[in-house]
């Protein structure tokens, strides 16, 4: 509905490359046996992948061609000094109408791995939505032998209805969205639904080679285990930076995430195997899409081979844990560690200068008076909040009320620690706390504080897991844990010599997650639960990173001219 188009390449050194324009309509799908349009990049679900080198800066004009407002965010790239290219509606950018168009300046630095790009405007990243390949510099190589080959999987969720149509439904009756109608692996739901079978994604292999994974959970609403039958991984990156290799039987990757695996394909070559995703969804009266995706790995065989065999290949299921298990999640979670050697080096801040400590909680309104449809728990209107405030976007950029001194877009007043302290992870929780307060607060950094945020899970409503996405930076995930957050204790088992490096990371049900970052990123920065309901709901807050006094260098870059016009 709207074309993408990749303009220059512009490499390091200053070559210039010209790439492909394309352009492309609005395109029925037909998935479950019924058909919709849906919003698309060049007509592709999912679309396309971008492919570039680490440090590349590339220009991307999007043209709306669609009936409603768009924007796209580059997920994982840091964009340094641009947050005018990030994307997120309202927060760095007004959304670009129909008929309009903005040429978006990615600046990649030290990514390297597998990233994404998506939507950042309603609910529409839920078709739009592609991979991001970044290659090593020319002359340098991947940590890990070079594969045979590389293989985008992304996993994705389908509504037969029309997406806007769920978020508006859900909006209107204060309750729970409508869950997915399927799970998707590569756009296709695969042999467990209907009218699926026949399209199910195959992945056709040689034996004895090894395969480069680049899997990203495009999802809304769904975080997913996902594993191979027969085939371990071998974990090698994340959110675009390399880890140390970690082999497991399945994986657990939150929407936001990314995650490199090399698959080796050393079993028989007359089984079929399934690739298999479904939720982990650890909330208790908290609906999900309780559907499971598959695709197939299929070995290539010659001809006289297959002939002889007359009997159809038998089809194995691999092993995933339960729906709730979240034992299962953070025993994979937790074992993701960076590479953290001489090529690869770390760089953790040790003294920190600004702490943070966020409840991310659930929440409920009250039902307004004029207002019949409250479909909340007890007849309350959900919500959601980070130190209980429940954000509210504003009509005009955050980015542009920062740059131009606008008064009254944003109140700078985000609390460093949540206003209440009670047991938040407790059983059973008075009533009285799930009401959040309503506002655009916003957190200030200085140029180069050291920051660390611990995220504490509650169970107010619903405990359940949170995958928190930080824009414009990669911080280090250093520790985790259930139950609250114990400064005294738990900074004892900070992995402070190789955590990995995440854009998004989650946050147990009923626990806590810390991170730290180096803030030298100057602008305005979304921090924001992944899970779309949540963000809708108002889980999210920004950071304002300044700029370094008398240093050009480490200054926002200037406003270009051509951002959309709210
Ligand atoms: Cu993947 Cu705020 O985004
Ligand atoms: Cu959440």
């Amino acid at each position: 509905m709207f074309v993408f188009r990749k303009q220059v390449n512009v490499a390091i050194a200053g070559r210039f490359c010209k790439l492909r324009f394309k352009k492309v309509k609005e395109t029925p799908y037909r998935r479950l046996c019924s058909t919709k349009k849906i919003l698309t990049v060049n007509g592709k679900f999912p679309g396309p992948t971008l492919r570039v080198h680490q440090g590349d800066k590339i220009f991307v004009k999007v043209y709306n061609k669609g009936r409603h407002n768009i924007t796209i965010h580059w997920h994982g790239v840091n964009q340094p000094r641009n947050p005018w290219s990030d994307g997120p509606e309202y927060i760095t950018q007004c959304p670009i109408q129909p008929g309009g168009k903005f040429k978006q300046k990615i600046i990649f630095s030290t990514e390297e791995g597998t990233i994404w790009w998506h939507a950042h405007s309603d609910w529409s990243r839920a078709t739009v939505h592609g991979a991001i390949i970044v290659y090593p510099k020319n002359g340098t190589n991947y940590p890990f032998p070079n594969p045979h080959k590389e293989v985008p999987i992304i996993l994705g969720e389908w509504w037969k209805k029309d997406v806007s149509r769920v978020l508006e439904g859900f909006l209107k009756t204060g309750g729970e969205p409508n869950t997915s109608d399927a799970l998707t692996i590569n756009g296709q739901p695969g042999d467990l639904y209907e009218c699926s079978k026949s399209e199910t994604f195959k992945l056709l292999v040689d034996q004895n080679k090894t395969y480069l994974l680049r899997i990203v959970n495009a999802a809304l609403n769904t975080i997913f285990f996902f594993s191979v039958a027969k085939h371990n991984l071998t974990v090698v990156g994340s959110d675009g930076g390399y880890t140390k290799q970690l082999t497991t039987e399945y994986i657990t990757i939150s929407p936001g995430q990314t995650m490199d695996a090399l698959l080796t394909t050393d079993q028989n070559n007359s089984t079929l195997y399934y690739m298999a995703a479904r939720a982990y969804s650890s909330g208790t009266n908290v609906s999900f899409d309780n559907t499971t995706s598959t695709a197939i790995l299929q070995y290539k065989r010659n001809d006289a081979v297959r002939s002889q065999s007359s009997t159809t290949p038998t089809l194995l299921f691999p092993y995933l844990p339960d729906y709730n298990d979240t034992k299962s999640a953070f025993n994979f979670i937790t074992r993701l560690r960076s590479l953290a050697d001489n090529d690869h080096p770390i760089n953790v801040p040790l003294n920190i200068t600004t702490k943070l400590i966020s409840a991310v909680s659930v929440n409920t309104f009250p039902c307004p008076q004029n207002s019949s449809s409250c479909e909340g728990p007890n007849g309350t209107r959900l919500a959601a909040s980070m130190n209980n405030i429940s954000f509210v976007t504003p009509s005009l950029s955050i980015l542009d009320a920062y740059y131009y001194r606008i008064n009254g877009v944003f109140q700078k007043d985000f609390p460093s620690v949540p206003p209440f302290l009670f047991n938040f992870t407790s059983e059973y929780l008075p009533l009285e706390l799930e009401l959040p307060k309503r506002g655009t607060k916003v957190k200030i950094l200085d140029y180069g504080s050291t920051v660390e945020v611990v995220f504490q899970g509650t169970n107010l409503v619903a405990g359940i897991d949170h995958p928190m996405h930080l824009h414009g930076y990669s911080f280090y995930v250093v520790g985790y844990g259930f139950g609250n957050f114990h400064e005294e204790r738990d900074k004892l088992s900070y992995n402070l010599v190789d955590p990995p490096m995440l854009n998004t990371v989650i946050v147990p049900k009923n626990g806590w997650t810390t991170i730290r970052f180096t803030a030298t990123n100057p602008g305005v920065w979304f921090m924001h639960c992944h899970l779309e309901r949540h963000l809708t709901w108002g889980m999210e807050t920004v950071f304002v990173v300044k700029n370094r006094k008398n240093d050009p260098k480490a200054k926002l870059l200037p406003r270009p001219s051509d951002m959309p016009s709210c």
